[in-house]
């Protein structure tokens, strides 16, 4: 990409509005904020808080067209193996694809298999709900575990939490992911184990952590029911794998499908959402999807310079790749979606963290941010001064809802008061002269300072529905291919997480058997699990 004409004339155009104030540009163009407002579905993206002119994104256009972002686009719907060291296809939009819609992949309509499941899933989901799915010992379940990591988790757990108030509040859900005992000693402990139903959710069905624990929560139900016959009311699975599910021990009668085609991060309105349909039941799981597929078409459809989610991309490479920026923070003023930003880690991270081209040649410029956050207004009183006045240029996306999921006292006016003051300070600043007006003493106006021109987007919608998260999803999904097709990356294999797992397993029979192995190791990496092994001794 960094060789053609269009990003030449990127290149060339930064140079000349790279140091262009916004108090400028929105002071010149009364209509700065209307030309640059798209709405979609539900969501309103006003980007006009950012650095750039309508001749950046004409150029930024111009440059994903040159990239084939439509042609790539056109080639996940349609079921090329785009994911091409994997050789597979990268299908999650099918997930959400109407009941009719054919989608073909392996020479088979996949869209009838995935209503399939989704009919499984909510059969399933209504018996436990309804108390008609009952543990062994003959009572209702009222505690769902899900386990899990990365994809198989980040999803469900963010997503439950974002709809709690739509959930069924009799039935509480726990998320296991860390192999760190701590994680399911917590989710079990004071849990019923005739009560309790365990969703083992992994797309491989080998994943060290979500196996381990799995076999932990079947002990810990075994060693209170002692009949193994029990696992069959108490474990489901959601897999690709019907073999180690089988292996495993769980009735593969009680497994939930998923395919090879969707991708771990993009499998969360795929069977891995089990225990997110069992909390708010399948009509609004149904809803959520709707809200997918309405951004899948207007991401298809829309020109690319009213597409929201081409946009936030496209927005996002002017800063990672002209500006320099290293990091994006996403900044949900909700407080059900504090764990959006983690979500959203493991979607853009393990997906453009990658540095050769689809190729395999180096790629020749910076590729995915670190993408953080939290909910307003917590990280305004913790590390919002450094977005203020710090040295680094942090682009932030900023989302808000009009409504709130509870009406409490003035709370939702004071949160979105911070919400749109924070876009303002960020975009406009204080000048010295506008301190010093304040009577600021002269030797502090430097302090008081505040330089502007930090970018931001803002994303609003109605309220956190299930339709609206769905929407909020999709939209990043889609971000997501955007700047892969303008790095010429893969952003659907993940091959940077298997040199740790491996090492692992090779470092686990040296912190445990008896006989000490000798460490053929690093000087630093041996000196540490000596350390561990002696202080393991009894
Ligand atoms: O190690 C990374 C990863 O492969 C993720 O991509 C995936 O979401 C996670 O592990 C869990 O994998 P699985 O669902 O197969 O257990």
């Amino acid at each position: 990409m960094s060789g053609t004409p269009e990003w030449q004339a990127l290149a060339d155009h930064f140079a000349k509005v790279r140091d262009m104030h916004l108090r400028d540009l929105f002071a010149e163009d009364p209509g700065r904020a209307a030309s640059m407002t798209v709405e979609a579905a539900d969501l309103v993206l006003d980007y006009s808080k950012n650095r750039l002119t309508g001749e950046t994104v004409r150029l930024l256009v111009a440059a994903a067209e040159r990239a084939g972002l439509r042609e790539r686009t056109e080639e996940m719907f349609s079921g090329r193996h785009i994911n091409v060291t994997e050789d597979r296809a990268v299908l999650h939009v099918a997930l959400r694809a109407p009941e009719g819609a054919r989608i073909d992949e392996g020479g088979a309509d996949v869209v009838p298999e995935v209503h399939k499941v989704l009919e499984r899933m909510a059969s399933f989901a209504d018996a436990v709900r309804s108390g008609q799915w009952r543990g062994f010992t003959g009572k209702p379940i009222k505690r769902v575990v899900n386990i899990g990591i990365g994809g198989s988790d980040l999803g469900p757990a963010m997503a439950y939490e974002a709809l709690l108030p739509y959930s069924q509040r009799a039935l509480s859900l726990g998320f296991v992911s860390n192999v760190d005992g701590s994680d399911i000693w917590e989710a079990t402990a004071g849990s019923d184990p005739e009560e309790t139903l365990f969703v083992v959710s992994s797309k491989t069905f080998t994943t060290l952590e979500t196996i381990g624990n799995a076999k932990t929560a079947r002990e810990w139900l075994l060693s209170s029911l002692g009949d193994p016959a029990s696992v069959r009311n108490h474990f489901v699975a959601v897999s690709t794998n019907a073999k180690q599910v089988a292996a495993f021990g769980i009735d593969t009668a009680n497994m939930f499908e998923f395919w090879d085609w969707v991708g771990g991060r993009y499998s969360f309105d795929s069977a891995i959402g089990l225990s997110l349909m069992i909390s708010v039941g399948p009509e609004l799981f149904r809803q959520m999807l709707a809200g997918l597929r309405a951004v899948d078409e207007h991401f298809r459809e829309a020109p690319l310079e009213r597409n929201i989610p081409a946009l936030l991309g496209l927005i996002g490479v002017w800063y990672n790749d002209f500006f320099g920026a290293e990091t994006q923070a996403v900044l949900p003023y909700d407080h059900y979606l504090a764990k959006f930003p983690a979500y959203l880690q493991q979607l853009d991270m393990e997906s453009n963290g990658k540095r050769v081209t689809l190729d395999g040649e180096p790629v020749d410029m910076a590729t995915g941010p670190v993408v953080w956050g939290t909910p307003g207004t917590n990280g305004q009183h913790a590390y919002y001064q450094l977005l203020h006045q710090g040295t680094r240029l942090v682009p932030a996306d900023f989302i808000g809802f009009l409504r709130p999921a509870h009406r409490v006292g003035n709370h939702h006016d004071l949160l979105m008061a911070n919400f749109f003051a924070q876009t303002e300070a960020l975009a406009f600043g204080k000048t010295p002269e506008q301190a010093s007006a304040e009577g600021i003493p002269e030797r502090l106006v430097p302090h008081r300072t505040f330089p502007g021109n930090r970018p931001t987007n803002t994303i609003l919608a109605p309220e956190l529905s299930p339709r609206v998260l769905g929407e909020l999803v999709a939209t990043y999904e889609h971000k997501v291919l955007t700047q892969g097709v303008i790095w010429g990356i893969n952003s659907f294999d993940q091959w940077g997480v298997e040199l740790g797992k491996s090492l692992a397993l090779r470092i686990v029979p040296e912190l445990t058997s008896e006989a000490a192995p000798e460490l053929g190791h690093d000087s630093s990496t041996n000196a540490l699990i000596a350390r561990y092994r002696a202080a393991r001794r009894p």
